[in-house]
C-alpha cells in the first residue's frame, strides 16, 4: 500500500475503506474482508456508530496495531471543549485503542477552535498521532488556521471528478495540509460507473472506471477513501497502483469537473 507522510511525519496510507452506513455484522465483516485484501486505513466517525465494530474487526485479524491506521471525527454533540474531550476518550474506548491514528472534527462548527484546542492537547499527550477537519471550505479554513497552535495534518472533504476542489487544495497545499476526499466516486450519483470519459479511459488502460476516478485523485495528491460492501469491488479499488494516467488524460478527466457540490454541505 503506497502511503503519504502527514506534516508532522506521520505515515498515512493513499487509500483506505470508508465505512459510512455499514453497521454491526455486516461492518466488521466488511472491516475484515478489507484487511485479507490489504487494506490498513479505515475511516470512521462516531456519527456512523460503527466505531466499536471497526475496533473489534481490528482486534480480530490479528494484526499488530502499528499496521494499521484509523480515522475517526466528532460530531456536533461534541461541540465545546469539554465535549471534545469526552468525546476523544469515547472514540478510545469505542474502538478499544490506546491511540487513533488520525481524529478530525467532523464538519465547521460554531465551536470547532474550543473544539481543536482538546485535541492539541491530546495529541500533544501522544493519544492522537495526527489531528485535523473534515468540510472546511477555503474561508474556514483560512480563518480556522489564525486560531490553531497545530496546523491540522489532513482536510477531508467531498471531492471527485465532479467537484474536484481544486482552489482548496492549492490553499491546502500551501499551509501543509493534506486533503482528503470522501466519496470519490460521488455515492454512484450522476451515473458515476457509466461516466463516458471514464468508460473510455478504462479500455485504454485495462482498469475499470472506478480505478481510472481514484487513480485521478491519486495523481493529483490526493487520498481517497471509497467504500464498498463487496469484497471483490474492494480489490478492484484497491488495485490502483500500477499504472499513471498520462497528462493528456488527466486533462479529460479535469474537464468533468463542474465545480459544485453534489451533496449540498457547502
Ligand atoms: N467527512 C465527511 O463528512 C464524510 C461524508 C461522506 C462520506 N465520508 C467518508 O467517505 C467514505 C466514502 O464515501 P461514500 O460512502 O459516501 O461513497 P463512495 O465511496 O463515493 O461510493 C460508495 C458507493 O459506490 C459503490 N461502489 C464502491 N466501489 C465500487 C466499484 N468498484 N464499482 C461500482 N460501485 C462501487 C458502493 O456500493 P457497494 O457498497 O454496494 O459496493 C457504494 O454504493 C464514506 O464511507 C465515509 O467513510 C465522509
Amino acid at each position: 500500500m503506497d502511503r503519504l507522510a502527514l506534516n508532522n511525519g506521520v505515515n498515512m496510507p493513499l487509500l483506505g475503506l470508508g465505512t459510512y452506513g455499514l453497521r454491526g455484522r455486516d461492518c466488521e465483516r466488511c472491516v475484515l474482508e478489507a484487511l485479507e485484501l490489504g487494506y490498513r486505513l479505515f475511516d470512521t466517525a462516531q456519527m456512523y456508530g460503527n466505531e466499536r465494530e471497526v475496533g473489534h474487526a481490528f482486534r480480530c485479524s490479528g494484526l499488530s496495531r502499528g499496521e494499521l491506521f484509523v480515522t475517526t471525527k466528532l460530531y456536533r454533540s461534541r461541540a465545546s471543549y469539554a465535549g471534545a474531550k469526552q468525546g476523544i476518550e469515547a472514540s478510545l474506548n469505542a474502538l478499544q485503542l490506546d491511540f487513533i491514528d488520525l481524529l478530525l472534527i467532523h464538519e465547521p462548527y460554531r465551536e470547532a477552535e474550543e473544539m481543536y484546542s482538546a485535541l492539541e492537547e491530546s495529541y500533544r499527550a501522544g493519544r492522537l498521532r495526527a489531528i485535523g477537519v473534515s468540510n472546511f471550505n477555503v474561508s474556514r479554513y483560512e480563518a480556522f488556521l489564525h486560531a490553531c497552535m497545530v496546523i491540522p495534518a489532513v482536510n477531508q472533504v467531498e471531492t471527485h471528478i465532479f467537484f474536484q476542489q481544486r482552489a482548496l487544495l492549492e490553499v491546502m497545499k500551501k499551509r501543509g495540509t493534506h486533503m482528503q476526499a470522501w466519496s470519490p466516486f460521488a455515492a454512484g450519483k450522476k451515473d458515476f460507473f457509466s461516466n463516458p470519459v471514464l468508460r473510455a479511459l478504462g479500455l485504454a488502460y485495462n482498469k475499470t472506471p472506478a480505478q481510472i476516478a481514484l487513480r485521478y485523485l491519486i495523481q493529483l495528491g490526493i487520498s481517497v477513501i471509497p467504500k464498498s460492501s463487496h469484497r471483490e469491488r474492494m480489490r478492484e479499488n484497491l488495485d490502483i497502483f500500477d499504472f499513471h494516467l498520462h497528462n493528456e488524460d488527466m486533462l479529460r478527466i479535469r474537464a468533468l469537473d463542474g465545480g459544485k457540490t453534489l451533496f449540498g454541505w457547502y
